[in-house]
């Protein structure tokens, strides 16, 4: 019994060491991940042949089962970790390769970036702002969230004036609303500036009313102006009034000056110029009159100078505002003012 058993164990070392020998050979031959894997299945997995042979072992006697188990244990082990740096090793070069096949072309173009512009309102305004810089005007700015006091009183438009009817506000507190015009930039301006003078600015920004149609929006942009110095005349605000039209329209138009009424400003204007959809002679643009309305101006009022720290006695001045939306639609002859807050690229792209 004890003779049969060593030979029996013999036998069993023998078989361990020839698994070894050729699971080595073809671990070593492999040539993907996937054989690999298979013969890990072949002689490590649950029905794999060294398994088996470890199975086998209860045929030993007790006291022989140590040896053979030692020799499988430390096969197995070897085994495995032939497996393991084989598959890294093919990993790596099955990277390798995969990274060669991938060729580059590096003389391809790169993908571009379109390139941001301007909103067209804002192109407008930039215009607007260039071309009274040439004539001489600073930049003033001022709050969006204003008092009543510069948005009204200090305009000449008291409490219960009625002219306040013209421009339905968002107020905030009873004191405070959001602008509806940028002309309480005029007075603020004045108060940090009184008594230097020439005082020449214009201030754009964002202007507020309780309004919403295909002509009215919410929140609009208007570029005010203001000179005061001594002696200044209402030909001058024409004079300059005209360069601008006609700078930011062409020559050919004409402009027209209609007496109208602003609590701020005596005498006060509002400007037309000629329609450029039909050259004057009337059509739907304009509602058939011809003109189109763009600005309103006037010399600014004795009680808004003497409010603001100017002794009317001694200096005159005039003002304008104008709405940028208006212009930007004569100019590019937009019918819908709510595309300019829509950020549709298919309008906006056209700019
Ligand atoms: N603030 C006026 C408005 O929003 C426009 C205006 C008219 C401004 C006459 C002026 C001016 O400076 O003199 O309707």
């Amino acid at each position: 019994m004890l003779f049969i058993s060593i030979d029996e164990v013999k036998y069993m070392l023998a078989k361990i060491e020839a698994i070894r020998r050729t699971a080595l050979e073809k671990v070593a031959a492999a040539s993907s991940s996937e054989e690999l894997e298979s013969l890990r299945v072949k002689y490590l997995g649950k029905k794999g042949e060294l398994t088996q042979v470890l199975r086998g072992m209860g045929a030993l006697q007790p006291e022989e089962r140590p040896r053979v188990g030692q020799k499988a244990n430390q096969v197995r082990e070897e085994l495995e970790a032939a497996l393991q740096e084989a598959k890294t090793a093919l990993a790596r070069r099955e990277q390798a390769a995969r990274l060669a096949a991938e060729k580059i072309d590096v003389t391809l173009p790169g993908r571009p970036f379109r390139r941001g512009y301007r909103h067209p309102l804002y192109q407008i305004l930039n215009e607007i702002k260039d071309i009274f810089i040439g004539l001489g005007f600073d930049v003033a700015e001022g709050p969006e969230v204003e008092s009543d006091y510069y948005n009204f009183e200090a305009l000449n438009l008291p409490k219960m004036h009625p002219a306040r009817d013209m421009q339905d506000s968002f107020y905030i507190t009873s004191e405070v609303l959001l602008r509806t015009h940028t002309s309480p930039v005029q007075v603020r301006v004045m108060e940090a500036r009184r008594p230097e003078i020439p005082v020449r600015i214009i201030a754009p920004g964002k202007v507020y009313r309780r309004d919403d149609d295909a002509t009215h929006s919410p929140m609009f942009h208007q570029v005010e102006g203001l000179l005061i110095d001594e002696r200044v005349t209402f030909g001058e605000l024409k004079g300059t009034l005209m360069a601008f039209i006609k700078q930011m329209f062409g020559e050919k138009l004409q402009v027209r000056f209609r007496p109208s009424y602003f609590p701020f400003t005596e005498p006060s204007a509002e400007v037309d110029m000629s329609c450029g959809n039909c050259d004057g002679s009337g059509c739907r643009v304009c509602s058939y009159t011809g003109w189109l309305e763009i600005l309103g101006c006037g010399m600014v009022h004795p009680r808004v100078l003497s409010m603001s720290g100017y002794d009317p006695e001694k200096v005159s001045g005039y003002a304008f505002g104008m709405g940028v939306e208006r212009i930007a639609m004569l100019k590019y002859g937009i019918d819908d003012l709510r595309l300019f807050y829509e950020n549709d690229l298919r309008f906006l792209r056209q700019f």
